[in-house]
């Protein structure tokens, strides 16, 4: 069993939950996932490692309550217990020595990207961050972001909070301006696509993580296939992280759309 130890409503639906999970904390790598079971009944749900704490054998999650088992998880408290945290899962990211790095997260994206910041940063990066959301209430983590950014730039649409407009307007601008490396980008699939259209013409390697439906995480069920150039790759262990430049998105938003329709049925069922 593994013990919930801290858990933070972070606004609109988006949960931060922290649970011991020793082995995990200890081997957890930035980029890599883990899959839950609320139960033994329960459906598996995989979730990007936002954080790890080796010292106290921690691990942190953040998700949106948006499907039959995140609304039911949304209601788990300091104290209960999950019946499987299975992890890390998936490849790390390819951390290096690259110079100057741009790390786009959008939406719930934010949580996952900071990993990925943190491990550039001590690899001894000039880390340019730029994280966004709809409006400002939907924002977290701004001072994580900080700590671990040489620079950090804020986008919502509805310009509550820093430029207002998308992340893309301010990707576009650095990159105009600016010599860079590589960029990771981390959120809503449509985010993703359009990150990698502004990167191509700059001729930047560009790292998105994809986010399909998963069941076995194991590169047994095929569901989380999608297209990476010529080839078919499974995101749970081949990925999540692939040349963005290379994947094909309306493909994987096409069959994430389909699977959408599923997932409603599921919640109308659990409300019921
Ligand atoms: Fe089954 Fe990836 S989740 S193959």
């Amino acid at each position: 069993m593994y013990t919930i130890v801290d858990y933070k409503h972070l606004g609109g639906l988006t949960h931060e939950m922290s649970i011991e999970a020793k082995q995990l904390a200890r081997k957890a790598q930035a980029g890599q996932f883990l899959i839950i079971r609320m139960n033994d009944e329960g459906e598996r749900i995989p979730l990007t490692i936002a954080d790890a704490d080796p010292d106290k054998g921690t691990i942190t999650i953040v998700f949106q309550a948006i499907g039959r088992s995140t609304e039911e998880l949304a209601t788990y408290k300091v104290g209960d217990t999950l019946s499987d945290v299975v992890g890390p899962l998936g490849r790390a990211s390819e951390i290096e020595k690259y110079g100057k790095v741009i790390i786009v997260g959008g939406g719930v994206g934010i949580a996952p990207i900071y990993p990925i910041a943190k491990a550039l940063k001590a690899a001894g990066n000039h880390v340019i961050s730029i994280i966004g959301a709809k409006n400002k209430d939907l924002l977290f983590w701004e001072d994580r972001m900080a700590a671990v950014s040489n620079e950090l730039h804020i986008a919502t649409d509805d310009g509550s909070c820093g430029h207002k407009g998308f992340v893309t307007d301010i990707l576009d601008d650095i990159c105009q301006k600016e010599e860079i490396a590589a960029v990771w980008a981390v959120g809503p699939m449509i985010m993703m696509k359009n990150c990698v259209r502004v990167t191509k013409p700059y001729g930047i390697k560009t790292f998105v993580s994809m986010n399909p439906v998963m069941i076995d995480g194991t590169g047994m069920c095929g569901g989380c296939r999608i297209q990476v150039g010529d080839e078919t790759k499974f995101a749970c262990v081949d990925g999540p992280e692939f040349d963005g430049h290379l994947v094909d998105f309306d493909l994987a938003m096409k069959r994430s759309a389909y699977l959408k329709d599923m997932e409603a049925k599921g919640r109308e069922y659990y409300h019921d």
